[in-house]
């Protein structure tokens, strides 16, 4: 059988982990998913440097939307970011009939209602491993794993810039600005660090792991959110005299009142497994009725890590591919018959 055709939106770190990973296991990752996936054709504004990446053989172009209006692609992943061009592509390669890939919280989290929607309309899927925690099989072990448990809470370091923040500033008792610029010069935050540091990365991720969790919709404007600007170093030092350790924790619950979703700063317990999370990994707490609390800890970004995400959602897809509307809705997640009537 001819190989799923893939089109790939944004050549950066992330694609060009995904196209890497994808060429070295491509034998194993096509026994899995039962045929070969090729990624087909890349679309980047700098396409000379997608060429470098992806070499020949693989069509480069500048527009996206040539990708979209190509009827061999079967799938399409998107790897721009932010809510922009890339929500107008989404919803484009939706109408077009091609099921998503995309590693984009913030559009997820914001907009995601109207993209699910618009995919159960079509009879497509949108799958989004790779938009929270990175590495980590977070989204399959709610939707899949732990299928069978009432989920009662999560919580989580989502978040590795901020981790790896406040892991310096108690191992080395500097104060944040001093930490965050050494964190900008090792890659891990970004050029604007904002969303991390006010804990709006961490937000959007856990609005979409609530939302799995709980059958309720993507709201990330009922969340609360805290970062971590206020910190000094002084606190970090008096949490640990005291047995803590500071954490950015995204925890979403049911209480009486609906699903409480909130980022904050935490005191943690220091022998807690949570407190000893260091650097920029990312760690989940979920607890479920049946199974009780299970642990996932891994890598939240990087090349490779972050593709092994985007990757297992093309295995998934491509296994589905051929199966009609009513078995692709759990990949949907927020179709109308799995909501639950909880507030938020
Ligand atoms: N900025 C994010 C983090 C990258 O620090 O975790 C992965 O989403």
């Amino acid at each position: 059988m001819k190989p799923i055709q893939v089109g790939l939106l944004g050549i950066g770190t992330v694609g060009s982990g995904t196209f890497e990973v994808l060429r070295r296991n491509q034998e194993e990752i096509r026994r899995r998913a039962g045929r070969g996936i090729e990624i087909a054709m890349v679309a980047d504004l700098d396409t000379e440097r997608a060429r470098r990446v992806v070499g020949d053989g693989v069509k480069v172009v500048g527009d996206a939307r040539e990708v979209i209006a190509n009827p061999e692609i079967d799938i399409v992943i998107e790897l721009i970011g932010g809510y922009g061009i890339a929500k107008a592509l989404v919803l484009e390669a939706i109408a077009a009939g091609k099921h998503v890939v995309t590693a984009n919280k913030a559009l997820l989290a914001v907009h995601g209602t109207e993209i699910f929607a618009a995919a159960h309309q079509r009879g497509v899927m949108v799958a989004f491993e790779a938009a929270v925690a990175g590495g980590i099989p977070i989204i399959k072990a709610l939707r899949e794993g732990l299928t069978a448990n009432r989920i009662e809470w999560i919580a989580g370091i989502i978040n590795g810039t901020t981790n790896f923040i406040l892991s310096e500033m108690r191992d080395k008792g500097l104060d944040f600005g001093t930490v965050l610029k050494e964190a900008q010069r090792l890659g891990y935050a970004e050029a604007d660090p904002t969303f991390d540091i006010e804990g709006v990365d961490a937000a959007h991720k856990l609005t979409l792991m609530s939302a799995i969790a709980f059958g309720v919709p993507v709201q990330f404007d009922k969340a609360y959110v805290e970062g971590i600007t206020q910190l000094a170093a002084q606190d970090i030092k008096y949490a640990e005299q005291l047995g803590y350790r500071i954490k950015l924790l995204g925890v979403t619950r049911r209480t009486d009142k609906g699903i409480e979703l909130r980022v904050h700063p935490t005191l943690v317990p220091a022998k807690r497994l949570l407190a000893n999370v260091e650097g920029a990994m990312n760690a989940v707490v979920v607890h479920g009725d049946a199974v009780g609390t299970t642990l996932y800890y891994g890598k939240g970004a990087g090349s490779e890590p972050t593709a092994s995400a985007v990757i297992a959602d093309l295995v998934d897809i491509t296994r589905l591919h051929s199966a009609d509307v009513q078995h692709r809705v759990p990949y949907l997640a927020f179709h109308p018959q799995s909501m639950s009537d909880l507030p938020v």
